[in-house]
């Protein structure tokens, strides 16, 4: 099924309530972007905020941790509320751990990749996780252009998938709106982040309608 996940990080911060009110009804998944200055050059939400905003909605949190050594963050995110947390394969040199601490936390797992980033990463934990997020541009900043390669590595990814008689979403990050939407979902991905193209809209709900109406064009 398919399902949209609005990133606020391309929201106004000074009034995220507001912002997360604005996509409640329409979104399927609240996408929450971590940095941490290190793994990528930018910071920005951390788990008191996300905890914070816990309250203003009852749709998922899918949190997407762009920072070093993340093993060290998630039972805070968890805590803070989280239902999918998502770490980078470069981030954590003992990605297996990381995996399992999710796991217990009673989280659901998401790996994510950067574009140069190979899918023989996955092979020995493939079968351990819940999603895969393929990221579609360099992370750190929202608002860049679409990587083309990503659609291939959507396929190949989705090949894997099949080949091994899992059950797995893929995800897809950066550069998504309404001119390509139909690309990615077509290569196999099955949730679409969005920033700028629903933040940076006047009306953000029409957006997601229309990426919506263009996803199986
Ligand atoms: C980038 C983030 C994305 C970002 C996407 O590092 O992971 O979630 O918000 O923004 P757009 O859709 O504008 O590329
Ligand atoms: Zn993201």
């Amino acid at each position: 099924m398919l399902k949209l996940a609005p990133s606020i990080l391309s929201a106004d911060f000074s009034c995220l309530d507001d912002e997360i009110k604005k996509v409640d009804s329409s979104a399927d998944l609240i996408h929450i972007d971590v940095m941490d200055g290190q793994f990528v050059p930018n910071i920005t939400i951390g788990h008191e905020v996300v905890k914070s905003i816990r309250k203003v909605t009852n749709k998922p949190f899918d949190v997407h941790l762009m920072v070093k050594d993340p093993s060290k963050q998630i039972e805070k995110f968890a805590e803070a509320g989280a239902d999918i947390i998502t770490v980078h394969v470069e981030a954590d040199i003992h990605l297996h751990r990381a995996i399992q601490i999710i796991k217990d936390c009673g989280k659901k797992v998401g790996l994510a990749l950067n574009p140069a980033t190979p899918l023989t990463t996955l092979e020995y934990v493939l079968h351990e996780v819940d999603m895969v997020l393929i990221m579609s541009v360099n992370p750190g900043f929202g608002g860049q252009k679409y990587i083309e390669f990503s659609t291939q590595k959507i396929r190949n990814l989705k090949e894997m998938i099949n080949r091994n008689n899992l059950n797995i979403d893929i995800e897809v990050d950066g550069g998504i709106n309404a001119g390509n939407i139909d690309v990615v979902v077509g290569a196999g991905a099955n949730i679409i982040v969005t920033g700028s193209a629903v933040y940076n809209s006047p009306d953000p709900v029409e957006s997601i309608k229309q990426l919506r109406m263009n996803a199986f064009k």
